[in-house]
């Protein structure tokens, strides 16, 4: 099954009967304990839910549920709601972990708290930024970690810009990430060769989730051979007329594309 993606728009062709059954099989299923233990590799997808309110979340999320393994929200629908609310009504309907990606980056005190918050309103995991520093990055950590709450720490964001001040830190963000215990990494989708190096900085006690597919240029799949876990997707997913068989679709073809290709964790 071949698939061309371009802004918002993913077109496939009908898939063959062999495409079932691909979907039946798990790809990978993690043996590793972490915090977020619940967030296991079927379909290796994270879904960015940026949609504008609480319904369209909620509903969106029980609409692609078997095709996602968790769900991530982001800044501008929590601000919006009361985020145990939120956090609750998606997992009500999807029944599955969700990624609070609140990018966390502040003095090591307020960090903690924006932890406590998220967690107290039931995010599973929650990503903060690595440029800040050891101490915000421990502050974190040594509030989830007792909680079973992931960290995932940013090391490069996957936009054009993050060349500019953030990946010369990158490698640095990813030894301190692993050495204070972090759960995983994010690390950009639109640069494999980058979470290539990542994944051997980190070694293979770590989960890199990975952004950037689609719209922002990165291939379904290259990020996952280059070394990651997961790979996050947003707008190829909700943008679609219909988000439910775009989600299978995906899924799909990126168990196609990763066929016999394991990641040791
Ligand atoms: O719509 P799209 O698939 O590009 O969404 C990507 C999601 O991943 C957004 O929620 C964005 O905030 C997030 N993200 C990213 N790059 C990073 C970290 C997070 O695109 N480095």
């Amino acid at each position: 099954m071949a698939t061309k993606i371009t802004d918002n728009v993913i077109e496939m062709k009908p898939l063959s009967p062999k495409d079932s059954k691909v979907r039946k099989q798990d790809f990978r299923v993690s043996e590793r304990k972490f915090p977020m233990s619940n967030l296991v590799e079927r379909n290796r997808i994270i879904h960015a839910l940026d949609v504008k309110t609480k319904e369209k979340a909620v509903a969106m999320a029980g609409a692609v549920r078997e095709y996602v393994d968790a769900i991530k929200i982001s800044a501008p629908l929590a601000f919006k709601h009361e985020l145990a609310d939120l956090i609750g009504g998606i997992k009500k309907q999807a029944n599955l972990p969700i990624l609070a990606c609140f990018k966390v980056a502040d003095i090591p005190k307020m960090s903690g708290e924006i932890m406590e918050v998220a967690m107290d309103a039931g995010a599973d995991g929650i990503t903060v930024h690595g440029m800040f520093g050891r101490d915000t990055i421990k502050a974190c950590i040594d509030v989830a970690n007792p909680r079973g709450v992931g960290v995932f720490v940013v090391t490069e964001m996957s936009h054009p810009g993050a060349l500019e001040f953030n990946q010369p830190v990158g490698e640095k963000i990813a030894k301190m990430a692993r050495d204070l215990g972090a759960s995983g990494i994010v690390a950009p989708a639109t640069r494999p060769a980058r979470v290539k190096r990542y994944r051997e900085i980190i070694g293979n006690n770590m989960l890199i989730i990975s952004p950037g597919i689609g719209p922002q240029g990165a291939n379904l799949g290259d990020a996952i051979k280059a070394g990651a876990n997961f790979e996050i997707i947003g707008r190829l997913i909700y943008n679609s007329p219909d988000p439910a068989e775009a989600a299978r679709k995906i899924s799909l073809q990126l168990k196609k594309r990763l066929e016999g290709i394991r990641v040791k964790v």
